[in-house]
């Protein structure tokens, strides 16, 4: 991935990712995992090489099935995103009122993923009265909400303390035992160290390492 400005930001990654996994991204800021996380999305083309999801290449879904594809995937930015003049509820609701919920359906799912992550009391507070770790939640939240097969979360613990930190992993790893994909980039140690999943270390854009059972640091197991 070269960016319009010149920026390599990736160089011959080559990732495969089975469904049912949980794999962590790790690496220094600016080796590359937004911009993985944001091709993943369909955000920009790679400049060269492809990406296959569900089986298909997504540079070639037609401009009618990519609202489809972004369906089947609930994504947590690295900067939230949120809609900041609606409540928390609303925020999560719309979520499943783009894809065509009924109001039922809404009505029990979003208190159901505010629960998850435990802002069942902040449902009718606007994003910018919470601080920082609770917005995150939204936005985890609204991630969740639709249950799609893949859930991708850029530095989702950022902002978090070690116990909220574990919760919103918790939340993650429980989803993933059901059978969603999780592809979660990371800066936390505790974290990675703690779960002991597959790791892709990326470093200037290259991969590094990709091991399985990894720890946040190459111990050489
Ligand atoms: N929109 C953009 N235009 C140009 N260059 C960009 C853009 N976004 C990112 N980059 C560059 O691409 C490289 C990778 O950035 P990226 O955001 O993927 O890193 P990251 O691993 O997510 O870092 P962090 O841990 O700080 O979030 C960096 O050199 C960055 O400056
Ligand atoms: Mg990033």
């Amino acid at each position: 991935m070269v960016y319009p400005n010149g920026v390599k930001a990736l160089d011959r990654v080559n990732i495969n990712i089975d469904r049912g996994e949980f794999v962590f991204m790790v690496g220094e800021s600016g080796a590359g995992k937004s911009t993985i996380i944001k091709l993943l999305c369909r955000e920009f083309l790679p400049s060269s090489g492809s990406i296959r999801m569900f089986g298909r290449d997504i540079a070639r879904f037609r401009r009618r099935e990519v609202p489809m594809l972004r369906r089947s995937i609930g994504v947590v930015f690295q900067d939230f995103r949120l809609l900041t003049n609606r409540t928390v509820y609303d925020n999560v609701a719309f979520a499943l009122q783009v894809i065509g919920a009924s109001s039922r359906e809404i009505r029990k799912r979003v208190p159901d993923a505010l629960e998850m992550v435990g802002l069942t009391e902040k449902a009718h507070m606007k994003p910018l009265e919470l601080s920082g770790g609770q917005q995150q939640r939204v936005c985890l939240a609204r991630a969740i909400v639709n249950q799609p097969l893949l859930i991708i979360a850029d530095e989702p613990t950022g902002n978090l303390d070690p116990k909220t930190s574990l919760g919103i992993i918790d939340t993650l790893r429980s989803i993933n035992i059901r059978g969603t994909t999780v592809v979660m980039a990371t800066h936390d140690k505790e974290v990675v160290d703690q779960m002991r999943q597959r790791v892709i270390a990326l470093h200037a854009g290259q991969v590094i390492r990709d091991q399985r059972g990894g720890a946040y640091t190459y111990h050489g197991v």
